[in-house]
C-alpha cells in the first residue's frame, strides 16, 4: 500500500479513537449513548435553529460557551434556513419529563428533542462533545437518550459565614448548570451576617451584614485562638438578588433562599435586639443575662449589639412573639417578592432550647398554647411561619431538627445530621432532601493527612466516598423512597474565605455530585468516572479559570513477569497533565523525573524495607498538585 495512504487511514483511524474516547467523557453519564462511526464538523456557517423564546435562549448561551472552545459564535434564528449546516433544537417533552432530552449527531448535523430543561440538557451534552481537532470542532455521530434520575439536584452556598460576590456566584451557577445541577439553596443569613437587604428593615444590612472580626484558628481546638480583626461583611442588594435569580432561571437553576430562624439569628438580632427572647431593658441592653441551665452551669445569655466572628451554636435566638412573628412575615414577604421558588428554606437547625428555658418569654408562649416543652415550642414557631408562607402558596424546607417536637403538615425535610431524618420523615409522607454530612459536606478535608490541605473544619471527604452516596436510604419502601426528591451538597464557609478556597472545596467534588444526582444507584461505575470522565472535565475546569483541587492520579503497581520487578504505571487525572516522580526518597516537583510511561521500580537497598514513590501532577496550564505518596511494597 502507498505509505501516504497508510499515514491517512492511520489518522482517521487515531481521530475516531479520539472521537470514540470523547463520548465515554460525558459528564454526567448520559443513561444511553449508542456511538456511530464518523463525526460532524461544526464551523462558523453552522447555525442553530430554536423557534421559543426560550429555547432561543439556551442556545446563545450555549453559543457563548461553545467559543471559549471553538473561537467562533454561532448565529441563532429561529427557522432553518433552506440549507446548511444546523443545530435544530425540537422542543417536545421527552419520557414525560421536562428534564429528558434526545442529541442525535448524524453527518449531516445535530437534532436535540427536549422540553425548555431537556433542550438546555441536551446543549450541555453537547458542548462536551465538542473537540477541537486543530482548527475543526468536530463532534462524534452519536445518539443519546437520557434524563436524570432525581428532580431535585442541588448544591448549597453558606453566604453568610464569608461573603461572595454576584461574580463568583454567577461563576458558580455556570459551572453547575454544565453539569445539570437545577438547584442553588442560598444560606443567605446566620449568626455571623445577614446577606440580603431587607427595605422594611433596613439595620439588617446596615449593622447586621458586618462584622469586626472573624475568628481563623481551628474551631475544633480552639487552638490558635486567632482573630482577623479586619472587618468582614457585604450584602446582596434586592437587585442584585433578583439578577442572581435570573441568571439562574436562564440557566435552569431554581434559587432557593434560606431564611434561619428560630436560631442561628445572632446577626439579626444584633440589629434587632426586641425581636430575641429577653426583654430588653436598661441594664440588658449592652449586658450578659445571668442566667443557668438545669445543671447550674453559666449560660452564655449575651445580648450583643456586634456580630459575632466566632463559630458554632449561638444561643441568642428569636423570641415567640407578635413583634418577631410580624418582623418574621414583612421578612419573608420580600423575600417571596424576590425568589419566585415554590420552597423557601426557613433553617430550623441548631436551636439551643437552654435558651427558652430561662426565657420568661418563651415559658409564657409554652403555657399559653399548652406546649409540652421546647422542641414543642420549635415546633410551634415553624408551624407557624409555614402556615403564613403555605398562605402565600408557598413550601417551606427545613433541616431535619423540624422532625423534633413534631413536624409542620407541609414541611420537606433535608436530612443533614445522617440520613435518620429522612427516612423519618418519609416514612410520615414527607419529601426529603438528603444531605448527609457523612458524604456531602464540601466543607470537609480532601486527604486525610490534613496536614497537606488548606485548613477545614474537619472530617475526610475524598471523591470516591462522594461518589458512592447514594441517595435513597435502603430503609425505605419503594413508595416511601418517591419522597426522595434528590440529593444535595452543602458548602458551608467558616473557613473559606476565597475564591479559589471555594472553588477548591467544591471540584472535582461537585463532579461526582453531578453523577450521584443524575445516575441510578445501578448505572454508577466510580472507576470509569475517575478513568473516562474526571480528566477532561477537569481540563475544562481549569480552561474555565476554575482552582479545583488536583486529585491523586491512579497509581497501578503490578510485577513485571520476566524480572520480577514491581513496575509502576501512573495515570493523572487531568486531561494533558504531566507527572514528576521520584523514587529514591526525595522530594517530587518539577525538577525530578518526568513520567513517560510505566517504570520499572528500583531494588531496595538492603537495609530498606520498602520504596516509596513520590509524585507531583502538574497541570497544563502550570498548577502542581501536592506531593502525593504511594508505598511501593
Ligand atoms: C447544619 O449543618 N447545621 C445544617
Amino acid at each position: 500500500m502507498n505509505k501516504n495512504l497508510l499515514i491517512a487511514g492511520l489518522l482517521l483511524f487515531l481521530s475516531q479513537v479520539s472521537l470514540l474516547a470523547q463520548t465515554h467523557q460525558l459528564l454526567p453519564q448520559p443513561k444511553t449513548l449508542i456511538a456511530a462511526e464518523g463525526h460532524w464538523t461544526l464551523d462558523p456557517g453552522t447555525v442553530l435553529v430554536a423557534e421559543s423564546a426560550s429555547a432561543r435562549k439556551s442556545a446563545l448561551l450555549f453559543s457563548g460557551l461553545l467559543e471559549t472552545k471553538t473561537g467562533f459564535e454561532l448565529p441563532v434564528l429561529m427557522q432553518a434556513p433552506a440549507h446548511g449546516s444546523l443545530i435544530v433544537l425540537e422542543e417536545s417533552m421527552v419520557a414525560d419529563n421536562p428534564e429528558a432530552y434526545t442529541l442525535e449527531v448524524s453527518g449531516d448535523g445535530v437534532i436535540i428533542r427536549g422540553a425548555d430543561r431537556g433542550l438546555f440538557y441536551g446543549l450541555q451534552s453537547l458542548f462536551q462533545l465538542v473537540e477541537m481537532q486543530g482548527s475543526n470542532a468536530v463532534v462524534p455521530q452519536v445518539e443519546i437518550a437520557d434524563a436524570p434520575a432525581f428532580g431535585y439536584r442541588g448544591i448549597m452556598l453558606d453566604v453568610s459565614r464569608h461573603f461572595f460576590s454576584t461574580a463568583q456566584v454567577k461563576k458558580m451557577l455556570d459551572l453547575m448548570s454544565q453539569l445539570k445541577f437545577n438547584t442553588l439553596h442560598w444560606h443567605l443569613t446566620d449568626d455571623q451576617g445577614w446577606r440580603l437587604e431587607i427595605k422594611k428593615y433596613p439595620k439588617l444590612t446596615e449593622i447586621g451584614a458586618w462584622r469586626d472580626s472573624t475568628i481563623i484558628g481551628q474551631y475544633y481546638d480552639y487552638q490558635p485562638f486567632i482573630y482577623d480583626n479586619e472587618k468582614h461583611g457585604g450584602y446582596y442588594t434586592q437587585e442584585e438578588a433578583r439578577e442572581i435569580v435570573r441568571y439562574a432561571a436562564e440557566r435552569k437553576i431554581t434559587v432557593i433562599p434560606e431564611i434561619e430562624l428560630p436560631g442561628h439569628s445572632s446577626a439579626v438580632l444584633a440589629a434587632y435586639p426586641e425581636f430575641g427572647s429577653f426583654e430588653i431593658t436598661e441594664g440588658t441592653a449592652k449586658g450578659t443575662i445571668a442566667a443557668e441551665n438545669e445543671k447550674g452551669e453559666p449560660l452564655n445569655h449575651e445580648i450583643s449589639k456586634q456580630v459575632p466572628g466566632y463559630w458554632g451554636v449561638h444561643y441568642n435566638i428569636y423570641g415567640p412573639t407578635p413583634a418577631a412573628f410580624s418582623f418574621l412575615e414583612d421578612v419573608l414577604t420580600e423575600v417571596m417578592d424576590i425568589f419566585p421558588s415554590e420552597y423557601i428554606h426557613i433553617g430550623g437547625d441548631e436551636v439551643p432550647k437552654d435558651h427558652w428555658k430561662t426565657s420568661a418569654i418563651a415559658q409564657k408562649v409554652i403555657k399559653k398554647e399548652k406546649l409540652e416543652d421546647e422542641h414543642e415550642l420549635q415546633s410551634y414557631f415553624i408551624q407557624r411561619i409555614e402556615a403564613f408562607l403555605n398562605e402565600n402558596g408557598r413550601q417551606i424546607i427545613g433541616w431535619d431538627e423540624i422532625l423534633e417536637g413534631g413536624l409542620a403538615p407541609n414541611a420537606t425535610v433535608m436530612s443533614w445530621r445522617g440520613e435518620q431524618g429522612g427516612i423519618d420523615a418519609a416514612k410520615m409522607g414527607h419529601d426529603v432532601i438528603m444531605t448527609p454530612n457523612s458524604h456531602l459536606y464540601f466543607d470537609h478535608y480532601q486527604a486525610e493527612d490534613k496536614t497537606t490541605e488548606p485548613l477545614a473544619i474537619g472530617g475526610f471527604l475524598p471523591l470516591e466516598k462522594v461518589y458512592s452516596y447514594s441517595p435513597v436510604p435502603e430503609a425505605l419502601s419503594e413508595e416511601e423512597a418517591a419522597h426522595v426528591l434528590g440529593v444535595q451538597a452543602n458548602l458551608w464557609t467558616e473557613y473559606i474565605p476565597t475564591n479559589q478556597k471555594m472553588e477548591y472545596f467544591l471540584f472535582p467534588r461537585a463532579l461526582a455530585l453531578a453523577e450521584v444526582a443524575w445516575k441510578t444507584k445501578e448505572d454508577k461505575d466510580y472507576q470509569s468516572f475517575l478513568r473516562d470522565r474526571l480528566p477532561a472535565r477537569l481540563l475544562s475546569l481549569e480552561k474555565q479559570g476554575v482552582f479545583f483541587r488536583i486529585p491523586e492520579a491512579i497509581v497501578d503497581i503490578s510485577r513485571e513477569p520476566e524480572s520480577g520487578r514491581q513496575l509502576i504505571h501512573i495515570q493523572p487525572l487531568v486531561e494533558g497533565a504531566k507527572v514528576y516522580y521520584t523514587v529514591d526518597g526525595h522530594k517530587a516537583d518539577q525538577t525530578a523525573r518526568l513520567y513517560t510511561g510505566p517504570v520499572l521500580a528500583p531494588i531496595p537497598g538492603k537495609d530498606q524495607e520498602s520504596l516509596v514513590l513520590r509524585y507531583v501532577t502538574v497541570t497544563p496550564g502550570g498548577r502542581s498538585s501536592n506531593e502525593f505518596h504511594v508505598p511501593i511494597e
